[in-house]
């Protein structure tokens, strides 16, 4: 197969990718502003990368769509913070950007694995949440935060119906809190602008306070990368067309925990590793208050988790890592990072 990626160097595109060359002979393209996560992809033959902005190579994007067998636009901003401090720009690449690139994917008839996200289900207060009947429920508009969701929902509801009238071929994937190795960079986390595992990492590393955001009683359910990599593996193979057309949960119900534990958690890893066991110092844990952190325009999500029947019954797959570890490996990923 030939797979093409629109934001091959990020998160999620860089493990797929590192997946992808390393278990199967499928061919790669990529195309991404940067190269940082790529290094050891960049030398392998059937790996073909070009460093551009999805605005502006139009040309190569619809001739790559017209040749490849499956297409992840994982393009976006993905960032609470950037939600209320830049709405219009996540509009701009989140929705319009995506957009174009599915229109040419209907155009050719392609078939598409986009990034839906937790966010969709917003403010539900379902205890689990549920692909195909789980209401997705989001504040008002003065809460800007809430703009990714709605840009994520509506392309879902593009997708679909373009999906279900036979233009394309889609399953629309939706991460929970995924988190692993180079999750975001330190450089945004020392801007305080980063998601939540990398920010309390970077100020271990600084030795500034942990910051509860309204006393972190909030949930998420923490994922880890290589378990999420293997439920988009299967998703690709699509064994007996398995995933055509479907919404699949992709997350890990049994490491739900609150900011709060989130924090303690990852400074006691923090401390038992062999570089800092014996920092004089370490960070403390702090309360702040949404407004003050975040500004006005935010609004919290307090539990998040996800059901993942449907991703069991359709691919055979269930997470495997623990929470502990799951912060763990992630912790020391940065650390040995952070080294060199
Ligand atoms: C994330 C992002 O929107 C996306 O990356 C993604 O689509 C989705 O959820 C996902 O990964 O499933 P959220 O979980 O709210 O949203 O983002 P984080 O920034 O990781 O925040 C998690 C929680 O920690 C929030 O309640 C936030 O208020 C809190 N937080 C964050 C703190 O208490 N302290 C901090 O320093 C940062």
């Amino acid at each position: 197969m030939k797979i093409l990626i629109f934001g091959v160097n990020g998160f999620i595109g860089h493990h797929l990718t590192n997946r992808i060359l390393g278990t199967t002979d499928w061919s790669v393209y990529g195309m991404d502003l940067g190269v940082d996560r790529l290094s050891t992809s960049l030398d392998n033959p059937r790996f073909h990368f070009l460093e551009g902005d999805i605005s502006i190579n139009k040309e190569w994007i619809e001739y790559h769509i017209k040749k490849c067998d499956a297409i992840l636009p994982l393009v976006a901003i993905a960032t609470p913070k950037s939600y209320v401090e830049n709405p219009v720009g996540v509009f701009n690449l989140d929705f319009e950007m995506n957009l174009n690139i599915i229109k040419q994917c209907v155009k050719y008839h392609k078939r598409v694995l986009f990034p839906s996200t937790s966010e969709v289900y917003g403010a539900s207060t379902d205890p689990e949440f549920k692909e195909d009947e789980t209401f997705l429920v989001v504040g008002p508009i003065q809460k800007e935060r809430w703009i990714y969701s709605c840009c994520k929902q509506l392309l879902d509801r593009v997708i679909y119906a373009h999906g279900t009238r036979g233009d394309l071929e889609f399953t629309l994937f939706r991460p929970f809190n995924w988190v692993g190795p180079r999750l975001d960079s330190l450089d945004t986390a020392k801007e305080g602008s980063s998601r939540v595992v990398t920010q309390f990492i970077a100020e271990l590393l600084m030795k500034h306070p942990l910051s509860l955001v309204d006393g972190g009683g909030q949930k998420r359910c923490f994922t880890y990368v290589d378990d999420g990599i293997d439920a988009l593996m299967k998703i690709l193979e699509n064994k007996d067309d398995c995933c055509k057309n479907q919404i699949i949960n992709i997350g890990n119900p049994h490491n739900e925990c609150s900011v709060k534990e989130l924090a303690c958690i990852l400074k006691k890893i923090f401390m038992e590793h062999p570089d800092h066991k014996s920092d004089p110092v370490y960070s403390e844990i702090v309360e702040v208050s949404a407004g003050s952190f975040y500004g006005k325009g935010y609004q919290d999500i307090y539990t998040r988790k996800p059901s993942i029947e449907k991703a069991q019954k359709l691919l055979g797959w269930t997470p495997a890592t623990g929470l502990e570890e799951s912060l763990r490996k992630t912790l020391y990923a940065f650390l040995e990072e952070n080294e060199r």
